[in-house]
């Protein structure tokens, strides 16, 4: 089946006022293919200007994070009723930088996404290996470990967007092959059959993340799982349009 290619921007802890309105603008003045969905990630303070901004009707504003409650005493906390307020309609969630850093594990990522869902919100739902979890040959068990923790508690995959980001990839430089990614993302899907049914599995966007750029993302064209990209570093750069007109 034809799933919509799909490409993110995950601008990361990355950007001033000024720097996302040239990425806007120069959105705003390229003529996007109309088959490919966009999403870009500023860091929060700079949701609104991007909502504001955005003129591109194939062009949506996501949230790097959210929280799993709808409001309180959870100091620093983005509240997914924050975001539908400023009319954003998409957030990442476990990404590993989050999973890393912030220490969130499977059953944490697994709430926010299904509160975030619940609240009407798309999830851009993060999973990937590390290099020692590479060097174990331990990958499908980690992404399949990382998927069942949102199985449990979300039956419907209908707003859910997979991004495999193996995690030496990310920041690298060192991307992985296509075939490899291929092989990783068909046995994704084939996972997702057996969990959540073979025509949701069908459905579902699996996106590769980890050092893609406006030369290598043409070499995935021809992966039948690779549905697009979460991209990071060169989202702040003119070649993310190479990346986004990649598949055409
Ligand atoms: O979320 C996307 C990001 O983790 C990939 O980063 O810089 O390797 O494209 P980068």
């Amino acid at each position: 089946m034809a799933r919509t290619f799909f490409v993110g921007g995950n601008f990361k802890m990355n950007g001033s006022k000024k720097s996302i309105h040239e990425i806007i603008e120069r959105l705003n003045n390229t003529k996007l293919p109309e088959n490919v969905e966009v999403v870009i990630a500023p860091p929060a303070p700079y949701l609104q200007q991007a909502v504001t901004e955005n003129k591109q009707k194939t062009v949506y504003v996501s949230a790097q994070n959210s929280f799993d409650k709808a409001s309180g005493a959870y100091t620093g906390e983005v509240s997914v009723e924050a975001l539908k307020d400023l009319g954003v309609p998409y957030v990442i969630l476990g990404h590993s930088e989050r999973r890393t850093i912030n220490k969130e594990d499977d059953a944490f990522i697994a709430s926010k996404t299904k509160f975030a869902l619940d609240q009407g919100l798309k999830v851009i739902l993060c999973i990937g290996e590390t290099l020692e979890e590479k060097q174990a040959n331990i990958t499908l068990d980690v992404v399949k470990r990382q998927l069942q923790a949102v199985v449990d508690v979300v039956s419907d995959w209908t707003n859910i967007v997979v991004a495999y980001e193996p995690v030496w990839a990310i920041g690298t430089g060192l991307a992985a092959t296509p075939s490899d990614a291929q092989d990783v993302h068909k046995q994704i899907r084939d996972f997702l059959a057996t969990v959540i049914g073979k025509d949701q599995a069908e459905k579902v966007r699996i996106l590769y993340g980890g050092s893609v750029n406006g030369k290598n993302a043409v070499e995935f064209r021809d992966k039948a799982d690779v549905d697009g990209f979460l991209v990071g570093g060169a989202s702040l750069k003119p070649e993310f349009v190479d990346i986004i007109n990649s598949r055409n």
